[in-house]
């Protein structure tokens, strides 16, 4: 028969592998998103380079550029910043598409379509290019950049970043 001291050590045991499976628990619940939010980061694909989908390839007229604007969350370690860009859609024949950013090459301005000189025009200082996005009057020091282009499915895709050209 137990005595008590028998009794004392079993509730002493009792309440120690209580305890232990409770901070274990706990330390699980907490541990493993934390170390989950710690390491991620490090896990992510670099956003900067990347697909974006820029809708129905049809929904673009024919001979007329026309802007389409998104914006992409770059995470860098645990800091998010939100880029704005405008690209401009250039549907040349059924098939044949180009994408051009609107940064101007000069000094960075955001440059807008004129159709009525058929011109991107660059407001900061008149930086002018021609409908392919070559620069031809003006301080800009080279075309437009430009994007790779996939349509899948009937949607256009742009692959960032976008490229520098020579001409
Ligand atoms: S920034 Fe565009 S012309 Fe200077």
């Amino acid at each position: 028969m137990p005595d008590a001291h028998d009794k004392d050590l079993s509730r002493r045991d009792f309440i120690k592998t209580a305890t232990a499976l409770i901070g274990g628990f706990i330390g699980t619940v907490i541990g493993i998103p934390a170390i989950g939010y710690l390491i991620s980061p490090s896990l992510r694909v670099n956003e900067d380079n990347a697909w974006i989908n820029l809708g129905v390839l049809d929904q673009y007229p024919l001979g007329a550029p026309t802007l389409f604007e998104f914006t992409r969350t770059k995470v860098n370690g645990w800091e998010r910043t939100g880029t704005n860009y405008g690209v401009f859609v250039l549907r040349q024949t059924e098939a044949n598409v180009r994408v051009f950013s609107n940064i101007c090459t000069h000094l960075a301005c955001h440059a807008s379509w004129h159709p009525e000189v058929q011109h991107y025009i660059c407001p900061c200082h008149d930086g002018h290019y021609d409908i392919l996005g070559r620069n031809i009057s003006g301080p800009p020091p080279r075309p437009l950049d430009e994007f790779r282009t996939k349509v899948e499915k009937g949607s256009l895709f742009i692959h960032l970043p976008a490229f520098k050209r020579t001409s």
